[in-house]
């Protein structure tokens, strides 16, 4: 099975995979930020998408679901903001940015490390100068927690691990963290887990 099909057959299980709410670090980091261009890599429902194009951004979203991009649609759609977000049904690993843009967010995208490093680095050629790298991923640390998360080897990822992708001369690191945040697992228990932050401006 591709990985389309698996992504697709994922979110049929269920009406929503996700919450509908803007992930919290792309919140944390992005609200003070004046508007502009945003690249949105993985976006899934659509939920970060739409919240940034409610602030005034102008969106490019891709997923390799078609059927997560169906509800992202809808959902920019009942928010009133269809017009301000260009959604692409592709795949990540094959497609090359046209443009650059003010910002560039990659939330949870928990790929095999070989295809992880060339995709991080490929979505960070374009970011504009001066804009905004946000790669956002679950922590290794959250598999010693009750919280389901993806056990591949290698998959969960440091924020000082994926740094090294970046040259400092050509990028500024403002924020390289472990995040905590409350969280509830499938069981209804607490669990505190950790969100690997990685902020990043590019610098030339
Ligand atoms: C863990 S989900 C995160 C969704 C969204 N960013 C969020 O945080 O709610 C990962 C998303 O990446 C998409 N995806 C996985 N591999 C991809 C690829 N190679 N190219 C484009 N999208 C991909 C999946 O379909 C899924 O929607």
């Amino acid at each position: 099975m591709s990985d389309a099909s698996l992504w697709d057959e994922r979110y049929r299980s269920a009406d929503a995979i996700w919450s509908g709410d803007p992930n919290p670090q792309l919140v944390a980091e992005v609200a003070g930020l004046a508007s502009g261009t945003a690249l949105d890599i993985g976006c899934g429902e659509g939920a970060d998408a739409v919240w940034l194009a409610e602030r005034g951004w102008h969106v490019t979203a891709i997923d390799i679901s078609g059927v997560a991009l169906e509800r992202a649609r809808s959902a920019a759609s009942n928010a009133g903001v269809a017009e301000r977000i260009d959604w692409r049904h592709g795949d990540i690993a094959t497609w090359a940015p046209e443009r650059s843009y003010d910002l560039v967010s990659a939330q949870f995208m928990q790929l095999a490390p070989s295809l992880r490093d060339t995709v991080f680095r490929s979505i960070a050629a374009a970011v504009a100068i001066g804009g905004t790298l946000l790669i956002v991923g679950h922590h290794p640390s959250d598999l010693e927690t009750t919280v389901r998360r993806p056990r591949m080897p290698g998959v969960l990822y440091t924020a000082e691990e994926i740094a090294t992708l970046f040259d400092p001369h050509a990028w500024e690191t403002l924020v390289q963290t472990a995040r905590s945040r409350g969280v509830t697992d499938a069981n209804g228990i607490p669990a505190i887990v950790h969100d690997t932050v990685l902020r990043l401006r590019r610098r030339q």
